[in-house]
């Protein structure tokens, strides 16, 4: 059986030695021209004069385009309509598309994108979450506000109370290959892309409004990226819709590859956030009411902000049942680059108040923060329905089963079993010892602290705007009996593609070599959804199946009715089929069904179901199910310096019954470092006239391979998920991310023993912002 066995990567090979083709390694016809913008160089205002001469006079010139030259306006916005691809006069932020050049190379094209000569009218731009609050600047008319119980009266009541406010920083994808599109013209005006991009039909169907012409005419086809991380969601888009229309001005084929500084300067990255908070709990650490207000920054244009800033509430709880809540989300419109879509789409974020919130009471109350965070714990799931195939025994007075197990947007939380993973990753990470060994070493060390932090993750799979949970397939068995395989999800390097071929091979019991794999295509299966929300491998992997167990039936009932034995008898395994008491290979079936004039060519269709959600009101079941993970990080920090390490990660994460184990390790090893990398080393910087000041790998820090946990210990939890998912398995592309939280959390708790008090760390927890919590610990003790 292909499925459930840990294979590397399909392009493993390809991606090591080099081979692997992206969109800039695609030959391209003779005399293809290359393209750059010439960016605004004020964050706000208006362009009064643009002189572009000195750019058409530069070497290689072929034209240079702006917006008066798009008739149709060549909007780039998945939302509201509200990206000119090149600035129609109001300059709305630093870095901000300008004029178009196209030439006869990369070279040629960025060195006359410089030479510009633009006048402004410069206005004050509103860079930060206090001046755009001040002004009311906004996404929708006020605040979303979702709201359960009386928030007020019950930490009002409560025995106990926190407050405090955390910010945390924004986030650049880094994806290694930089976003690229290439367009070739085609007869009567029609257009080919090749992009790379994680959502090829909304670049279909922007490249088409761009042009005038109906969807129909523009194929967009997408082999692999060199990492989208969300990154491609949206972002994609302006390079494709620039070459389609250069390559329509110019007739001659175009492609686009934004330079690293260009790329970290124009496009959108993960949205910063500021959480305030209230908290009331009993002496126990149980929370009785909570509030909560996010804000987020948005930038210039309302991208994905509003389904993001959504998550966000969304996550509000992560995996504690709140008796009354209040969430209240303020979406702000800066003078800054579009913030977008970054693996757990405002997850990450809404779940890192709440994580907060239990850090900050577990130190109010001197309790051990896990055991405050098993108290709030929703309770487990219980026999029968959608619970655990291992029955869940909470621990003594950690949860109580009569609680009711709803969200704060009143979806019944009915797969909980991170009580369970708690119980096994404290054990398998030796959590009491070690806890006890930490403050033994903070005893002894007055220059070294450490820091060991649990903290667990529940995050929600679907989409939230449901009609985007559905996906198509295109199979087909050649009379060979070799498979074509397509599906409309798209390959970034976590390993969809293989998944996806591995339940092909299973439907049709042939080995993964019998399957290829091929480039997502709009021709072959229209109207997809984005490759997000970690839903790919949920949503193609149905839909791929539904195709082959088409092609499968038909298969199986010519070759039953040949041999007068009952369908149910055709057997397909091993590259063989055994029908009744005869013996077959898949190739000679394939060609027998072929002479015999039986389709072998399907397409298959999958939707979510029990899906239903209000998002003004805020309720109802916008999840299919929950993906659990709980990790626990020890960390080191210098007293002196700031600096720090992650001594050692052990995480425990529910990828169902997992599809591919290696491919899934790899999605928990990598979630967990960028999602560490978040709140640790990268931080983004914006001077006061709104220039990204980290445009560059020189400025903006990721992890290295050098950064990763010294001591890394990933296990699956081995359960199936309840919910009837292709071989019962979970998505796995973001809710590891959030396992860095941990990450955040144990240098929190290190800083705490520098001296007295709650260090309320902001994020990222740079050495410079470690080393001036630290300072405060200090001079509190010292108080
Ligand atoms: N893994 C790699 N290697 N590269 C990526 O770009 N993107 C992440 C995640 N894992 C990403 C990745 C994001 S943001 C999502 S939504 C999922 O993969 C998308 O793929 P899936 O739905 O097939 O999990
Ligand atoms: Mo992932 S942020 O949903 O592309």
């Amino acid at each position: 059986m292909s499925v459930a066995r840990p294979l590397p990567h399909d392009a493993a090979r390809l991606h090591v030695t080099g081979t692997a083709r992206y969109v800039d390694d695609i030959p391209s016809p003779r005399g293809t021209l290359h393209l750059a913008f010439g960016l605004s160089t004020i964050a706000a205002g208006r362009v009064t004069e643009m002189d572009l001469a000195p750019v058409r006079q530069c070497a290689g010139v072929v034209a240079v385009l702006t917006a008066a030259d798009l008739p149709q306006g060549a909007d780039c916005s998945p939302s509201a309509h509200d990206e000119p691809l090149l600035c129609t006069g109001a300059v709305l932020y630093h870095g901000q598309p300008l004029f178009l050049v196209i030439a006869t190379s990369h070279l040629a094209a960025r060195r006359a994108a410089r030479r510009g000569q633009v006048c402004y009218e410069e206005t004050t731009p509103l860079l930060t979450i206090d001046a755009a609050l001040a002004a009311n600047s906004r996404f929708e008319d006020g605040p979303r506000i979702w709201q359960r119980g009386d928030t007020t009266a019950a930490i009002a009541k409560a025995a106990h109370r926190v407050g405090g406010v955390i910010e945390m920083g924004g986030q650049e994808h880094f994806y290694l290959e930089g976003q690229a599109a290439l367009a070739l013209p085609q007869e009567g005006g029609d257009m080919v892309i090749h992009a790379s991009t994680q959502h090829p039909s909304e670049v279909q169907h922007k490249v088409a409004e761009a042009l005038g012409r109906p969807m129909h005419a523009v194929r967009v086809e997408t082999r692999r990226m060199g990492g989208g991380f969300g990154g491609k969601e949206s972002q994609a888009n302006a390079p494709a819709i620039a070459c389609a229309v250069a390559a329509r001005h110019t007739g001659t084929p175009c492609k686009m590859r934004y330079d690293r500084d260009d790329d970290m300067v124009i496009t959108g990255k993960r949205h910063d956030f500021r959480i305030t908070y209230q908290a009331g709990f009993d002496a126990t650490g149980r929370l009785t009411g909570v509030d909560f207000v996010h804000y987020a920054r948005c930038g210039w244009s309302q991208d994905l902000s509003l389904p993001v800033a959504d998550r966000a509430m969304l996550h509000a709880d992560n995996a504690y049942f709140l008796p009354a809540v209040r969430i209240e989300s303020h979406r702000l419109r800066t003078n800054t680059a579009s913030a977008t879509a970054f693996r757990g789409f405002g997850g990450p974020q809404g779940m890192l108040g709440i994580e907060r919130v239990m850090d900050h009471v577990a130190h109010h109350l001197g309790l051990d923060p896990v055991v405050v965070r098993q108290r709030n714990y929703y309770a487990a799931a219980v026999g029968g329905g959608l619970s655990a195939p291992r029955a869940a025994r909470p621990p003594e007075g950690v949860s109580g089963q009569m609680k009711p197990q709803v969200t704060p947007y009143g979806q019944k939380v009915e797969d909980f079993i991170l009580h369970e993973m708690t119980e096994r990753l404290m054990q398998t990470s030796d959590y009491a010892a070690r806890r006890a060994a930490v403050t033994a070493w903070n005893a002894r060390n007055p220059v070294l602290k450490k820091g060991l932090a649990l903290t667990p993750v529940k995050f929600g799979i679907s989409f939230t705007l449901s009609h985007l949970n559905q996906a198509g397939a295109l199979v087909h068995v050649y009379q060979d009996g070799s498979v074509h395989l397509n599906h409309g999800g798209t390959e970034m390097g976590q390993g969809l593609f293989q998944k996806v071929a591995q339940v092909a091979a299973a439907c049709f019991g042939l080995p993964l070599e019998a399957i290829k794999i091929t480039a997502t295509d709009t021709a072959k299966v229209p109207n997809t959804s984005a490759t997000a929300a970690s839903s790919g491998s949920d949503l193609n992997g149905m839909a791929v199946q539904a195709a082959c167990d088409t092609i499968r039936d038909r298969m199986a009932a010519c070759l039953a009715a040949h041999h007068t034995v009952p369908p149910e008898e055709v057997q397909f395994d091993g590259g063989r089929l055994r029908v009744g008491t005869a013996h077959l290979s898949f190739a000679e079936a394939a060609r027998f069904c072929y002479e015999q004039r039986v389709s072998l060519s399907a397409t298959g269709f999958y939707k979510t179901p029990d899906l239903a959600w209000d998002r003004i009101k805020g309720e109802g079941r916008p999840f299919y199910y929950f993906a659990y993970g709980a990790a626990v990080t020890e960390v080191i920090v210098d007293g002196l310096t700031g600096e720090n390490r992650i001594l050692r990660a052990d995480i425990v994460h529910d990828c169902g019954a997992s599809l591919n184990p290696a491919l899934d390790i790899g999605q928990i090893e990598g979630g967990y470092v960028q999602g560490a990398g978040w709140l640790t080393l990268e931080e983004l910087v914006w001077d006061k006239a709104g220039r990204l000041s980290t445009h560059a790998p020189s400025t903006y820090k990721i992890p290295a391979c050098s950064d990763r946990p010294a001591v890394f210990n990933v296990a699956l939890w081995e359960a199936q998920n309840p919910r009837p998912t292709i071989y019962r398995s979970k998505a796995v592309g973001e809710p590891p991310f959030m396992l860095g939280i941990s990450a955040l959390m144990a240098l929190s708790a290190a800083v705490a023993a520098f001296g007295s008090g709650y260090p309320a760390l902001d994020a990222p927890a740079t050495p410079e912002r470690l080393l001036s919590a630290i300072a405060r610990q200090k001079a509190r003790r010292d108080a």
